[in-house]
């Protein structure tokens, strides 16, 4: 007897179960059917202006959210500036970290606040949120290396430390593609398997539509193809991921900071489209805090070229010295960017075409080239460096390498302050004469700029508004190198590609919210 209840019971359940799951099943598919019959093709698409890892972060959690999503760029191939990173991504307590034995990592916040400096103390208008915009970018940067790794499958195992990190936290993966071009192709990838994401190529906006209450309500753009044809007119909530302005030598950066301009760079040489947030009342921060390489390489080729390829900072570390034009070392060679560039554009300068630009010799021996092979194989092959026998140096630099390499064997005390000499093994004099040493021309180069519009925790774009207060525009979004706030006066290395991933994802799921719920 109570065998049979029990088994009826059991009975009952299983049954009971099974027709919830059924009535779940039925709900969404007919939720499905109904949102993909009716709604979406009266929806309006979100539009992404920015094809770089800020846009397609936004493309991808706007489709996941359910929008329909148009992005726009005025370049012919998808990635900005973002294919080009080297170094990685930062996440601060990922397993990654763990498995090269860093147990836990809480100090991501205070190194970001610490690298910011002043800007993170100054008081004056517009004040953004700066400690809520760090807060979000490093509590959420594991969320976004695993979402890199896991959903995206892209290779971000390796876990490298980089100036001013007080831990080893900056993700890229074990193989030959660089990071920013191994997330790049992994998220266009993805998105263009999905039919609800149109991408147009050579397609510049113009404009930012608004309506009569000064919210956003699309744009105007023009394709490069047709350039006679008419001009295109969207409609949509916007998310504007546009990139900095390290690459508008005469335009921005000339306005913000007169004493770089015409400098070259390591961003692709392009005008900031800064102009069309400032055109509807965008708030701007920390405009004239600008980041700059020292050592960008100066193409043998086509000197004079405003765009330059970044010459590692590995190179100084595994040896590396850089000369004067009279073939003299003037810095310690591992100190900060800052205080390396300042030091080289102390000296004389020279003006090729329109770019102004320092020709500094980066040299390093033997024992650095090895070290640094893969790096210099690269190089060679791209002639940006030349293996030469000392012999065929100019005198000047043989004189300047002999007296390095003198303090270095000797173990004398630098006079420049130099501690560590990497894996120099070159001694002094003849017996250096028939030996192979790789030499560079570099020059300090604009690289990235912290400045930008200001945003809030949510991605949206400010306006400064009567009181002296920031308020958000509607139908607005924005990230990446576009925004302002986080980096305050210095950005850590790897904080530019994971600014991108958080803020573009914050700015994609909030565009596509406010069509879904229309
Ligand atoms: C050589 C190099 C190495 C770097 N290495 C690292 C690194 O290792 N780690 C790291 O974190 N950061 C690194 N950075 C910085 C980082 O790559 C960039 O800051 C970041 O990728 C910017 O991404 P974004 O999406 O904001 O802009 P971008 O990737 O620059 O994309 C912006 C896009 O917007 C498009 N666009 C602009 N205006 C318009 C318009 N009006 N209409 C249509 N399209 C428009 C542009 O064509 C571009 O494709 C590096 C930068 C460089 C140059
Ligand atoms: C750019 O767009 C054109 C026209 O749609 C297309 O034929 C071309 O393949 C696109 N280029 C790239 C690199 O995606």
């Amino acid at each position: 007897m109570r065998r049979t209840r029990c088994f009826l019971l059991l009975i009952y359940f299983i049954v009971g179960f099974l027709t919830a799951i059924l009535c779940m099943l039925f709900f969404r598919i007919s939720n499905f059917l109904f949102s993909t019959m009716s709604q979406s093709a009266t929806r309006k698409p979100v539009i992404v202006v920015g094809s770089g890892l800020a846009g397609l972060s936004a493309a991808h959690e706007a489709l996941r959210a359910g929008a329909a999503v148009h992005m726009l760029d005025r370049a012919p191939k998808p990635g900005g500036n973002s294919i080009k990173a080297s170094s990685g991504i930062n996440g601060a307590g990922t397993r990654f970290q763990r498995a090269q034995g860093i147990a836990g990592d809480d100090s991501f916040f205070a190194d970001t606040v610490r690298s910011a400096g002043r800007r993170f103390t100054e008081t004056g208008s517009p004040l953004v949120d700066r400690k809520a915009l760090v807060e979000i970018l490093t509590s959420q940067s594991e969320n976004a290396v695993n979402w890199l790794a896991d959903e995206l499958n892209v290779d971000l195992s390796v876990v490298a430390q980089l100036g001013g990190h007080s831990i080893a936290r900056t993700h890229r993966g074990g193989g030959k593609l660089p990071p920013g071009a191994a997330i790049v192709s992994a998220l266009v990838e993805e998105l263009k398997a999905n039919s609800e994401f149109t991408l147009e190529n050579s397609s510049e906006v113009d404009e930012l539509l608004t309506d009569g209450s000064g919210a956003v309500r699309g744009v105007r753009y023009h394709n490069f193809d047709n350039s006679d044809g008419p001009a295109h007119e969207l409609e949509g909530p916007v998310v504007f991921a546009a990139g900095g302005f390290a690459g508008d030598a005469h335009g921005l950066l000339s306005k913000y900071r007169p004493d770089l301009a015409g400098m070259p760079s390591t961003n692709e040489a392009r005008p900031a489209s800064h102009g069309l947030l400032s055109a509807i009342g965008a708030a701007f921060v920390d405009m004239d805090s600008v980041q700059i390489h020292p050592t960008g390489f100066v193409d043998p080729k086509d000197p004079g070229s405003a765009y330059k390829f970044l010459a590692a900072e590995a190179l100084r570390g595994e040896g590396g010295i850089l000369l004067s034009s009279k073939g003299e070392r003037f810095i310690n060679e591992l100190n900060t960017r800052d205080v390396v560039s300042d030091a080289i554009m102390a000296l004389p300068h020279s003006t090729v075409g329109s770019t102004r630009q320092w020709e500094i010799t980066l040299l390093l021996d033997p024992g650095a080239c090895e070290v640094a092979a893969s790096h210099i194989g690269f190089y060679v092959w791209k002639g940006l460096v030349q293996k030469k026998k000392v012999r065929d140096l100019a005198p000047e630099v043989i004189s300047a390498v002999d007296k390095y390499a003198a303090i270095v064997s000797k173990h004398e005390e630098d006079a420049l302050g130099r501690k560590t000499f990497g894996h120099w093994r070159l001694p002094p004099g003849e017996a250096n004469r028939d030996e192979e040493v790789c030499v560079g021309i570099v020059t300090p180069v604009v690289h990235f700029t912290m400045g930008g519009v200001a945003f809030d925790t949510q991605a949206r774009v400010l306006r400064l508004e009567d009181g002296n207060e920031l308020a958000p525009i509607p139908g607005l979004w924005a990230a990446g190198e576009i925004t302002g706030g986080i980096h305050g006066a210095n950005r850590l290395g790897g904080s530019s590609l994971l600014e991108c991933a958080v803020f573009g994802r914050i700015a994609g799921i909030q565009a596509a919210k406010s069509v879904m719920t229309v």
